[in-house]
């Protein structure tokens, strides 16, 4: 089933900051498989060509572009490329976001700038771009990977990753309001504890978790979640066509946990 068939999506933050199945590129090559054609941006040369090249080798269209999120004009010179490319841009995905560790104590001033800059002025800049656009093509939307963190204390001080996703969920709402009429609908993911190479250098970087012990970390906070288990990045990104498709063509403004119960039990 193609349900974005004759679609064009353009997915910021489409690598992977590490071997493996990444958020970003999951929802690159399953937008693909469902019949859309993908622009893949990434401030990365190596990873945007390297899931342009994974969809181009499942049969699919896609290009790479190289940019950073947080500067308007890489954004604006990435719509530009998709109407050139494909003449129209009718999904965007917003994925790039990174975690620093540091409560309002610790972090300091520069971490907290950069990490709003990062997760969310680049929400802002991609949807600022690219809305024109889709208005012109007669509608659009856009999905925005925020986090169960943006609504939950997750236990470890990241101050402003859980704020820079909590506002990216209200930018979801306010937006998504104001631009239903133009049948623009704008939705936020909130995955939970995924199983995915950013994960596992959090947990390595930020927690001190040895390479050889993240099997064991990994169960246990597969016990913390209901339904026993983590998720992957495929879960994401099955969600992500589901809102992207006009199966939700009228869902707009909502923040779609993807968690497996986690966020009810804590
Ligand atoms: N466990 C999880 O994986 C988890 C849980 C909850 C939410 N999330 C969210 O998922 C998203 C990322 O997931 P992922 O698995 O794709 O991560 P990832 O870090 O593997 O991939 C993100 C990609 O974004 C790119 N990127 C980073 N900064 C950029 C910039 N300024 N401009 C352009 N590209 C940039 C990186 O090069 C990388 O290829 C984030 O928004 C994160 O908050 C992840």
């Amino acid at each position: 089933m193609q349900r974005l068939h004759g679609k064009t999506a353009l997915v910021i933050g489409a690598g992977s900051v590490a071997a493996g199945w990444s958020n970003g590129k999951a929802a690159a090559v399953q937008y693909a498989r469902e019949g859309a054609r993908v622009i893949c941006f990434d401030i990365s040369a190596e990873a945007a060509g390297e899931t342009a090249r994974l969809i181009r080798a499942e049969g699919f269209e896609s290009i790479a572009i190289v940019g950073d999120a947080a500067k308007g004009e890489d954004v604006r010179r990435a719509i530009d490329a998709c109407l050139s490319a494909y003449g129209r841009i009718d999904i965007l995905h917003n994925n790039v976001g990174i975690v620093v560790n540091g409560g309002v104590v610790d972090l300091p001033e520069e971490e907290w700038d950069r990490v709003f800059n990062i997760n969310l002025k680049s929400c802002y800049l991609a949807m600022k771009h690219a809305i024109p656009k889709m208005i012109e093509g007669g509608g659009g939307a856009i999905g925005n990977v925020s986090s169960i963190s943006s609504i939950r204390f997750l236990g470890t001080p990241y101050a402003s990753y859980y704020t820079s996703k909590a506002a990216m969920n209200h930018l979801t709402r306010v937006t998504a309001a104001e631009f239903a009429r133009h049948q623009i609908r704008v939705n936020a993911i909130l995955p939970g504890l995924m199983d995915t190479p950013m994960a596992v250098l959090s947990a390595m970087n930020n927690h001190g978790v040895e390479a050889d012990a993240i099997a064991e970390a990994w169960q246990r906070k597969s016990e913390r979640i209901p339904m026993g288990w983590m998720g992957d990045a495929w879960d994401l990104a099955k969600a992500a066509v589901f809102l992207a498709s006009d199966d939700a063509r009228f869902i707009t403004g909502v923040s779609l946990v993807v968690d497996g119960g986690l966020t009810l039990r804590s």
